[in-house]
């Protein structure tokens, strides 16, 4: 069996793999495979292990005449047409689960960074700015005690929720449906989007990028919330409406953003959202913790392997291809 791997592995995940298996492998270290190179490749492939980088659209499954397993190493994959797949007996890998835990560490994390102002405070040492103690220099907001809106209350959703209970923090929720387990275990309330967006001190975004969530962040939505309240997004960036945004963190809407997503990625350094100061801006490293990666890995390798024998994958994005 042909596999292309679109991203440079270490040896040691490669290595057991090619007695049986005939290898492609793109090695160019944190840049995707060209799109034509690509596109190319999936010709003789008989499986993918991929990530979030690579579109896999009809014109990608239009070349790919082999391929039997598309298996992405992320728990979101919407930059893959999952209709399409199914349409042609393609089944799609994914790795939720292993990455819950970091990925609610991250989106702590930026939510305490944008909370108590670290990028600026960062920058306030490194530019020399810092002269004196001074009683209101750099305040930010309060963290203890304060009420968290969840938006997406799936894994990740709930393992912020078990962090923010150490804080003391009120908990909201929105959710497509209601999750009474979380309500039950994390004492968390399901509310409508508008009454989390007006309550919250901080709105974290973890739904995943569907056509009913798209740019569900919109000028309406910022509006709705607090003047001192700060947004974190963590999901997708597509999630939200950039421009609007801006607005509210330029018309002082809210006091501040946490960002590891955007509409487009990577974003440059020069993007107007980038430039702001009460925009912590980070780049898609949710995940990033070296464990979790290899798991990720491991297990976007095992789906990868039951997938080109026609098994029924570890975890898989379209289950229904299993009853073609
Ligand atoms: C990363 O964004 C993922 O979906 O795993
Ligand atoms: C600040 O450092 C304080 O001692 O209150």
């Amino acid at each position: 069996m042909r596999l292309l791997f679109t991203r440079a592995l270490d040896p040691e995940w490669i290595e057991p793999l090619k007695d049986e298996h005939d290898i492609r492998m793109w090695t160019e270290e944190n840049i995707p495979m060209p799109r034509e190179l690509f596109l190319k490749e999936l010709e003789e492939a008989d499986g993918v292990f991929t990530n979030l980088t690579d579109r896999f659209d009809v014109e990608a499954f239009e070349r790919a005449k082999r391929l039997k397993v598309v298996s992405t190493m992320a728990v979101g994959y919407d930059n893959i047409d999952i209709k399409e797949a199914t349409k042609r007996g393609v089944s799609v890998g994914h790795t939720p689960g292993v990455l819950t835990e970091a990925t609610a560490d991250l989106t702590f994390a930026l939510l305490m960074a944008t909370g108590r102002r670290l990028r600026e405070s960062i920058d306030y040492v490194r530019n020399d700015q810092w002269k004196s103690w001074g009683p209101f220099m750099l305040t930010g907001q309060a963290i203890y005690g304060t009420t968290l809106g969840i938006i997406g209350m799936g894994r990740i959703g709930q393992a912020v929720a078990k962090r923010a209970k150490g804080f003391n923090m009120t908990l909201l929720y929105h959710n497509r449906s209601r999750n009474e387990q979380a309500e039950k275990e994390l004492g968390a309330t399901y509310c409508s989007l508008d009454h989390l967006l007006a309550r919250s001190d901080y709105v974290v975004l973890l739904a995943p990028s569907t056509d009913e969530t798209r740019k569900m962040m919109g000028p309406a939505q910022f509006q709705k919330m607090k003047s001192t309240a700060h947004f974190i997004n963590t999901s997708r960036g597509t999630n939200v409406d950039e421009q609007a945004l801006y607005r509210a963190l330029t018309e002082g809407w809210i006091a501040g953003a946490g960002l590891d997503v955007y509409e487009k990625e990577p974003i440059s350094a020069d993007h107007p959202l980038v430039q702001l100061p009460n925009v912590v801006a980070l780049p898609h490293i949710g995940s990033a913790e070296v464990g979790t990666r290899r798991e990720m890995v491991r297990l976007a390798i095992e789906n990868l392997l039951l997938g080109i024998k026609g098994k029924s994958l570890t975890h898989i994005a379209n289950p229904e291809v299993l009853e073609k």
